[in-house]
């Protein structure tokens, strides 16, 4: 906005005129009056793209939070904050002028092959250089986005659904088709129905519901996709993190020339390193490249080389336990906490969420608990359109949950009180 003349109007081009409220930093000075609108020209696609429903329930709700089940944020006594600290000495002392300087938009090769080898040992046939390295896996899923979809080349996405991967399909102007996620797994007629180009699916320990696909639903996920040529964008954000299960084989096993997957270290490393992948079959990596290149760059070189120092230096496997006993007992204790308090919810299994039944209107009882001081989402924001749909649900978000004394009567005052269950 800086820079931009108050109640500027622009009448050429394909755009129309919206009016925005005026920022306060733009041309704010002493003593002059201020206009109180200002105009703007717009794109369509800026005008209609969905903001995060849960990024502005939770700032909203922010002041005076007694309990926070709201965001699906990583517990912080998790991160390896010390071990970031040597891998970070060590780099600066030894190969700082790698890795401060630019480098190639396709990422670190060694962190792509790290990151092959462990698909591969989950069933994958996956080589380094179809591994492409992304600012976070939010990135990842607006270029595979950018890459495969358009307005007229619609995408169908998992109902309910992870917000992020619906508004990264909605900056590519993609129309949506529902997919339902029911307990027994995909609706695959809802695919029969409606031709589509990508199909997105979040697998393992969905956001929100925390369901997972079986093997079997796995599989004709994969010959549906090759059969028709349709692409599957497998998001595979909580794949290791099962509680008992050792990682899943993903979709991608099973359609080797149809299956994208996109997967993060932002759950299992730290999400401020923003180090994200996707991983395409080979005559898509050129293509996907480019749009990259486009959109920024490269992915942050410092960061690459942190996350493969601490690839380098933890017994992953030994890591990975550490972290799934933490959030086993975390859903275990809300899960108890839930089950007193009459709420029902599947047993969890992984990943961070819980997906508790509601007997009212699931929006209602979570503007009650933010009034009470818990967090929770509501069902309304994981639709395809936030106003409309079912709106039984809520998603409790484990991750950072403690079951400290007393967090019990916060939940029964905030869920359970009232009318609204
Ligand atoms: C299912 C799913 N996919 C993708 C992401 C994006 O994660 P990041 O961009 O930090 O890798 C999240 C974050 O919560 C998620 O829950």
């Amino acid at each position: 906005m800086v820079g931009v003349p108050p109640h500027m109007h622009i009448m050429n081009g394909p755009y129309t005129n919206i009016s925005l409220e005026a920022m306060p930093s733009s041309g704010h000075r002493k003593g002059m009056a201020q206009p109180s609108q200002m105009h703007i020209a717009l794109s369509e696609r800026a005008k209609t793209l969905p903001g995060s429903a849960i990024r502005a329930l939770l700032s909203s709700a922010r002041s005076n939070v007694a309990l926070d089940l709201g965001g699906g944020i990583p517990e912080p006594d998790l991160f390896p904050g010390p071990l970031l600290v040597d891998v970070f000495s060590h780099l600066i002392a030894t190969d700082a002028a790698q890795a401060l300087q630019y480098a190639p938009t396709e990422g670190l090769l060694p962190l792509r092959a790290r990151i092959a080898q462990r698909l591969q040992q989950r069933g994958c046939s996956v080589t380094p250089e179809q591994v492409i390295i992304t600012h976070g896996s939010q990135q990842a899923l607006a270029a595979a986005a950018a890459l495969l979809t358009s307005p007229t080349e619609p995408v169908a996405l998992e109902l309910p659904v992870y917000p992020g991967a619906r508004q990264a399909f909605a900056l590519a102007e993609a129309p949506s088709v529902p997919l339902p996620v029911t307990e027994q797994g995909w609706e695959m007629a809802a695919l029969k129905r409606a031709r589509v180009a990508v199909i997105y699916v979040n697998p393992s320990y969905q956001n929100p519901t925390g369901r997972s696909a079986n093997i079997e639903q796995r599989r004709l996920l994969a010959e549906y996709a090759e059969a028709t040529e349709t692409f599957v964008v497998e998001d595979d954000a909580y794949g290791e993190l099962g509680f008992d299960a050792a990682p899943t084989r993903p979709i991608l096993a099973d359609a080797p020339t149809r299956g994208i997957l996109v997967g993060t270290f932002s759950k299992t490393l730290c999400p401020g390193l923003r180090v994200g992948w996707i991983v395409v079959p080979r005559g898509l990596v050129e293509p996907l490249v480019r749009i990259l290149q486009a959109s920024s760059l490269q992915p942050g070189t410092l960061t690459q080389h942190l996350a493969f120092g601490l690839l380098e230096r933890l017994d992953w496997q030994a890591h990975l336990g550490r972290l799934r006993c933490c959030y086993q007992t975390r859903a275990f204790a809300l899960h108890a906490r839930c089950h007193e308090l009459g709420l029902h919810a599947a047993a969890p299994k992984g990943g961070f969420f819980l997906w508790v039944r509601t007997r009212g209107a699931a929006s209602r009882v979570a503007a009650v608990a933010a009034a009470h001081g818990v967090l929770t989402v509501p069902e309304r924001a994981f639709q395809h359109s936030v106003d409309a749909g079912p709106d039984r649900h809520l998603r409790l978000a484990f991750s950072r949950f403690r079951d400290i004394p007393g967090d019990l009567e916060k939940l029964a005052t905030a869920l359970g009180s009232g009318s609204v269950l």
